[in-house]
């Protein structure tokens, strides 16, 4: 069972409205609104799922480009860098310049990173397409090992094996040097992640899966069914979500990603663009949105790119900035879709009542004063919110959120995070001016993977 989100929040308003006319009632809900996200990790962060987007190494020195995607973005994938191709050029030399450089401004950021790809047909190194059978059954293990255990601890979720069923009417597996290895050649990737990584969330990734009638969507269901059933560790299935007219997106969309999720996997969005202008655009962004949203295991959404100009089909224009970096119509939509709400929150576990965390104090720095509060809480994550009080006038702040090993802060919003090396202490700035006067307050959250440790972070506040 999930808590209906919607009804979360009229139960909150109900009681701060309880006894006022109708009329009042619609001011009164205008109250949200107000505390909404205004990025879309932020709005994502709200239900405790996050907002990604691809990123390619040789753009980071693009300063719109990084701004847009340090601002808007907590989840970043490599959109080639971390490629058979790229990682192992030379059979058994691996190269890691490009995607260490992407993993690494996400961390920095405080972000954190979907591994694309282990194991797939296409963007082979040129050694790897010429390999058959058991040599390559074997490079490919290796290849999944070396990586795996290179980037361990560092990544959120794996997608292990991409692309692998065939498209049409067959349901069956593609053709592939790989596939032509042994049937079982997925669920050994599997097994060779899980070893590597044991932290990561192995996801199977494919595209045209989007709609529960199509043949390929069946045959990717009965694959995760069956490795479920004999133990294969895989914990997500990633929906590419490549769209454009002659493939749009499915009417029936949160069904198949309801049905997936209840084989007792994450589903996670993971490359969306949909090809396209204004209005109607827009309005198909909102329904992916809105899909993901009614989804308690849908977990998280990721663009395959930041402005038009950046997509691997840029002349399609499907992405949510325009060349420009403005936002587009779609942006708005999608942003206003994850301030919406869904009707459920990610991965409740009602059976495990959340342990009460102890109450800290609040905390005094000079002239401004920190509060810690609790929001929604899940079986693996907690959401909270920092008030900043201004004793004095003040003409800016810092905070800083310390957590408790092996706590870590994995979605921010209403502010500008940086962190200290070990990851535990985060500074959080105002996004904008940090001028307040004396009683004036302002707050900023966060959402916390607590790894098993319920305790409060520790707050304080210094004000300028
Ligand atoms: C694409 C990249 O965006 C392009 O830059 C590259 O030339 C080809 O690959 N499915 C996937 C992604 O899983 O890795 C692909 O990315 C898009 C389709």
């Amino acid at each position: 069972m999930t808590t209906p989100r919607l009804r979360h929040r009229r139960g909150r308003l109900g009681a701060a409205v309880s006894g006022l006319a109708v009329t009042a009632l619609t001011v009164a809900l205008a109250v949200p609104a107000a505390a909404a996200g205004s990025t879309l990790q932020a709005a994502a962060g709200e239900s405790g799922r996050y907002f990604g987007t691809a990123i390619a190494a040789n753009r980071l020195s693009d300063s719109t480009y990084s701004t847009i995607a340090n601002r808007e973005f907590n989840m970043i994938t490599a959109e080639n860098e971390m490629k058979m191709d790229a990682t192992e050029p030379n059979q058994n030399q691996f190269s890691y310049g490009n995607a260490d450089r992407i993993v690494n401004w996400a961390r920095s950021n405080g972000k954190q990173v979907r591994g694309h790809a282990l194991a797939w047909h296409s963007q082979q190194p040129g050694w790897m397409q010429n390999m058959s059978g058991t040599s390559l059954r074997n490079a490919m293990l290796n290849h999944v090992t070396q990586v795996a255990t290179y980037y361990r601890g560092k990544i959120h979720s794996w997608d292990v094996v991409n692309e692998a069923f065939a498209d049409g009417s067959s349901g069956g597996r593609r053709d592939s040097n790989l596939q032509r290895t042994g049937n079982d050649w997925i669920e050994a990737a599997f097994r060779a992640a899980r070893a590597a990584d044991p932290n990561a969330k192995l996801c199977y990734n494919d595209y045209n899966t989007d709609n529960w009638s199509h043949a390929k969507t069946q045959g990717v269901y009965n694959m995760v069914r069956d490795f479920k059933s004999r133990g294969v560790p895989i914990d997500c299935v990633g929906f590419q979500a490549h769209f454009n007219s002659g493939n749009p997106v499915p009417s029936n969309y949160d069904v198949t990603l309801r049905n997936f999720a209840a084989l007792g996997v994450d589903v996670q969005i993971t490359e969306l663009d949909i090809e396209g202008s204004g209005s109607s655009q827009a309005q198909q962004y909102q329904g992916v949105v809105q899909a993901c949203l009614s989804v308690a295991r849908c977990t998280g959404i990721t663009v395959w790119g930041v402005r038009d100009s950046d997509s691997w089909r840029a002349s399609g224009t499907p992405l949510l900035f325009d060349g420009s970096g403005n936002k587009k119509a779609a942006y708005t939509s999608v942003l206003n879709q994850l301030n919406a709400g869904g009707t459920t929150t990610p991965t409740q576990n009602p059976t495990t009542p959340n342990p009460t965390p102890t109450t800290p104090p609040p905390t005094g720095g000079g002239s401004c004063t920190a509060t810690y509060s609790e929001g929604q809480k899940w079986n693996d994550r907690f959401n909270g919110t920092v008030t900043i009080r201004a004793n004095t006038n003040i003409s800016g702040w810092q905070s800083t959120v310390t957590v408790r090993s092996p706590q870590r802060i994995i979605a921010t919003w209403s502010g500008s995070p940086s962190w200290d090396s070990s990851g535990n202490v985060m500074t959080m700035r105002p996004s904008g001016s940090g001028a307040l006067s004396a009683g004036q307050t302002t707050s900023f959250g966060f959402t916390v993977q607590h790894g098993g440790n319920w305790a409060w972070p520790s707050v304080t506040c210094s004000a300028s």
